[in-house]
């Protein structure tokens, strides 16, 4: 008898036809999440679930899956997923690192070069008709080469995020819970405070997970130490930003841009405020959407979930603890 499984929505074949021939598998179809009630009865007979950042994976749904022993989470970050609780049950928990590192500090750079040189407003503006003549002063924005740049996080993403700063000539400043002396002449960044940090740099990219530490890490008081024209990259979690701030901050010329992948609430309603500023470029959370790279990681995210079917520690795995209470199939 094969396992049985949850898979909240269709994921790239790469990973979806391992988990098929493994598993007996029920594949959420819609384009949005299950909702949770939905959520709630597929698990009641699961052994393994495979998750996307957009499932809230708490005890209550732990609870309501009594053979579960495996979440795979289909992205790096797990804020959605109750780690200690998972433990607590001998549920094996996975996230698929390393493979999203590149495509998503490509994706940075591209948010922080689209801001600099306003590149949204001018297709906006091209599109509407407006393009007339050559303007000397058209659509002027700021240099990207030799400007300051302040990396909050500085893991894997916000590495990969200082090596490509070195090809534009970028000072690289850098704020992190844990100083990386080892990394400071290799990747030629400074460690500062985080005020130093905003107060020094041209560009503000946040590369943290979310944490209650971490929540609104970016407030008013962050944005008011920040240079006027300084623009803002978020492509790691929304309410690393308070949304209502950066709006009246965006408004009001405390600082002079922002590009986010990611927004609090998410998806972004059209009527938030944030929508009506010109100085503001929003994507939806695509920051690791290249193929290959999506392929990699449903592939591992797949992995993951074997290897916790079978009692094993998963190839990329978040609570190894948890194997010493794993729940028998
Ligand atoms: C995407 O945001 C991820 O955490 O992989």
């Amino acid at each position: 008898m094969k396992p049985i499984v949850y898979v909240t929505r269709r994921i790239p074949d790469q990973g979806l036809a391992l988990v098929l021939e493994h598993c007996q598998a029920e594949v959420w179809p819609e384009e949005t999440p299950p909702p949770r009630n939905v959520l709630l009865e597929k698990v009641r007979a699961c052994d393994g679930l495979l998750s996307l950042l957009t499932d809230k994976v708490d005890a209550e749904l732990m609870d309501a899956a009594p053979r579960l022993r495996v979440v795979s989470n289909m992205a790096v970050g797990f804020d959605n997923i109750d780690v200690p609780a998972a433990t607590e049950r001998g549920i094996l928990v996975g996230n698929t690192p390393e493979v999203l590192t590149d495509t998503t500090a490509d994706f940075a750079f591209a948010l922080l070069m689209a801001a600099a040189r306003r590149i949204g407003e001018a297709i906006d503006y091209v599109r509407a008709g407006r393009w007339k003549t050559w303007g000397p002063m058209l659509l002027m924005g700021h240099d990207v080469h030799g400007a300051t740049l302040g990396l909050i996080g500085l893991g894997r993403i916000g590495s990969g995020v200082a090596r490509r700063a070195q090809g534009f000539n970028m000072r690289v400043l850098y704020h992190d819970v844990v100083r990386r002396q080892d990394l400071e002449q290799q990747l030629d960044i400074t460690y500062t405070d985080i005020d130093t940090l905003l107060a020094e740099s041209d560009f503000v990219s946040l590369h943290t997970p979310l944490t209650p530490e971490t929540r609104h890490i970016i407030n008013a008081d962050a944005l008011r130490k920040m240079k006027p024209t300084a623009v803002l990259v978020n492509t790691a979690r929304g309410p690393l930003v308070d949304s209502q701030a950066l709006y009246a901050a965006l408004r009001d010329g405390v600082i002079g841009y922002a590009a986010l992948d990611v927004t609090d609430p998410e998806p972004i309603p059209l009527d938030h405020p944030l929508l009506t500023l010109p100085n503001c470029l929003i994507v939806p959370h695509i920051a690791s959407a290249s193929v290959a790279t999506r392929g990699k990681m449903a592939e591992l995210a797949a992995r993951n979930l074997i290897a916790g079917l079978k009692g094993e520690l998963l190839p990329t795995h978040l609570n190894p603890a948890a194997l010493e209470r794993r729940r028998a199939p």
